[in-house]
């Protein structure tokens, strides 16, 4: 069928509206953006109803999944027990970090992309720069490289290459960082269902949401180069959480002992209705509904002990199996697409460009804790969230979530270590470690001489 049969087939023949205006080469590039889309997939999208699922009826049969608790003073495994297990695998050379850095941080409103955001709270240093030196820290432990994935997309790709190419691979070997673009979707009109034009020449797109972390993975070859170098286990990050405990060796260990296919870590609810995923068991599957799913009635359920029955808040950080992720390429074709109803600026049919100021478009993405309900064997590990979770998504001045709290919660996390440690941080003194400095509160003990007085803002690195 001819490109224009295409398109009048699904209704889309408005995108050749600029045509006769496009030089060559803009020419080529709307022809190659048409070619790549699915229109099958689109229309299937925009014309069914989005599956209804009963999330009432599901939230009524959802159990508190199998997990290794904080508070439990003997968990089994023990925790020794998983840290070695962790240990011996990054030893070994088993392990693999994915870090995601697709996403277009809208909501944050930084102008490149967010891994470039200044998170250091003194040193300045930028979320990837943050993330390079907690594994550049961990390689130096264990003495085994730790290949870094780095998932970037079409809008974050060419700036994040150049920042690691100007600054030195973060410290980082260049070998052994391996950026992979995932792919995008492209956004419709939330009306008609029509694609949206974001210039004469160009389609509205944007990245298929994290879930499209495995289609890309393998695309590019990233679980063929894992599997030739013995990479056994993925751990999975975001970029936009600086607490973030890249390789973890305990929660590598737990997910090795539990031999589960893909384990999560999550903390604590603060309260029922907090908005996080809540991570549940339904008939032996663990998955998660989102906060907004959950009906309040189960939200706020509680347990014999009166703590919430469902406890488990998703923070997006995974292990998970080489092998998993590999069976999961075919089916992850069938990871069903969210939909969500965004503001995105378009070209008119007079081509002007408009910018709403209300949601006007469906962008469709898929979800990586999808895969959790298709894994064998799935267990969940608690952490405490002043630890390991801070994440970066608006800007400051909103009520959660910002760089502010975000630098707030690194810096009273590394006062808590150095406290810890004997140490002490007069009143309003800020001092930030680096990983490379110290990885954690024992790493703090053992470096800082018992009585050493911080009477100033200082950088330990
Ligand atoms: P979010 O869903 O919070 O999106 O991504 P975002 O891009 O950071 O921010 P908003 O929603 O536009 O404001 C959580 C993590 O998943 C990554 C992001 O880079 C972030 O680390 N992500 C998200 C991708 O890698 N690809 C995507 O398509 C979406």
């Amino acid at each position: 069928m001819r490109f224009s049969e295409i398109l009048e087939e699904y209704g889309q023949t408005h995108l050749m509206q600029f045509w006769d205006e496009l030089d060559a080469a803009q020419r080529a590039t709307l022809e190659a953006q048409i070619a790549d889309i699915d229109f099958d997939l689109i229309r299937r999208l925009t014309t069914e109803q989005e599956a209804t699922v009963d999330w009432a009826e599901l939230a009524s049969r959802a159990e508190p999944p199998p997990a290794i608790r904080l508070d439990d003073p003997a968990p089994s495994p023990s925790r020794t027990a998983a840290v070695a297990a962790g240990e011996e695998a990054l030893r070994g050379g088993q392990v693999g970090m994915i870090l995601v850095a697709g996403g277009q941080g809208t909501r944050l409103g930084f102008d490149q992309p967010k891994g470039m955001f200044p998170i250091g709270p003194i040193s300045g240093r930028t979320l990837y720069q943050t993330h390079a030196d907690r594994l550049a820290a961990v390689m130096q432990r264990y003495g085994r490289t730790i290949p870094l994935f780095l998932m970037t997309s079409p809008a974050t790709d060419a700036a994040t290459r150049a920042y690691f190419a100007d600054h030195d691979f973060l410290g980082l070997d260049p070998q052994h960082v391996h950026f992979f673009c995932q792919g995008t979707m492209p956004a419709v009109d939330a009306a008609s269902g029509k694609l949206l034009l974001e210039e004469k020449h160009q389609l509205a797109l944007s990245p298929d949401g994290h879930g499209g972390l495995v289609a890309a993975l393998d695309r590019h070859g990233c679980l063929e180069t894992a599997r030739t170098q013995g990479i056994e286990y993925f751990y999975y990050a975001q970029v936009d959480n600086p607490l973030a405990r890249l390789c973890e060796p305990e929660l590598i260990g737990y997910h090795i002992l539990a031999a589960s296919e893909m384990t999560t870590q999550v903390v604590k609810k603060r309260f029922a209705t907090e908005k996080v995923g809540n991570v549940v068991s339904i008939d032996g599957k663990v998955q998660i509904i989102e906060y907004s799913d959950l009906p309040e009635e189960y939200a706020t359920a509680t347990a014999p002990d009166g703590s919430l029955r469902l406890w488990a808040g998703n923070i997006a950080i995974h292990v998970f199996n080489r092998s998993f992720l590999e069976a999961a390429v075919d089916a992850a074709g069938g990871l069903p697409f969210h939909r969500a109803h965004k503001k995105v600026a378009y070209l008119d049919a007079s081509g002007r460009k408009v910018d709403p100021e209300t949601p006007n478009a469906i962008k469709f993405e898929r979800f990586v804790f999808d895969l959790l309900p298709t894994a064998q064997r799935a267990i969940v590990v608690e952490a405490d969230a002043a630890e390991v979770f801070a994440p970066v998504k608006n800007a400051d001045g909103a009520e959660v979530d910002t760089p502010a709290h975000a630098q707030a919660a690194l810096l009273d996390q590394h006062r808590r270590w150095l406290e810890a440690g004997g140490a002490e941080c007069a009143p309003g003194v800020r001092v930030e470690v680096n990983p490379r400095w110290a990885m954690d509160a024992e790493d703090v003990r053992q470096r800082i001489e018992p009585g050493t007085r911080f009477a100033a803002d200082t950088y330990l690195r």
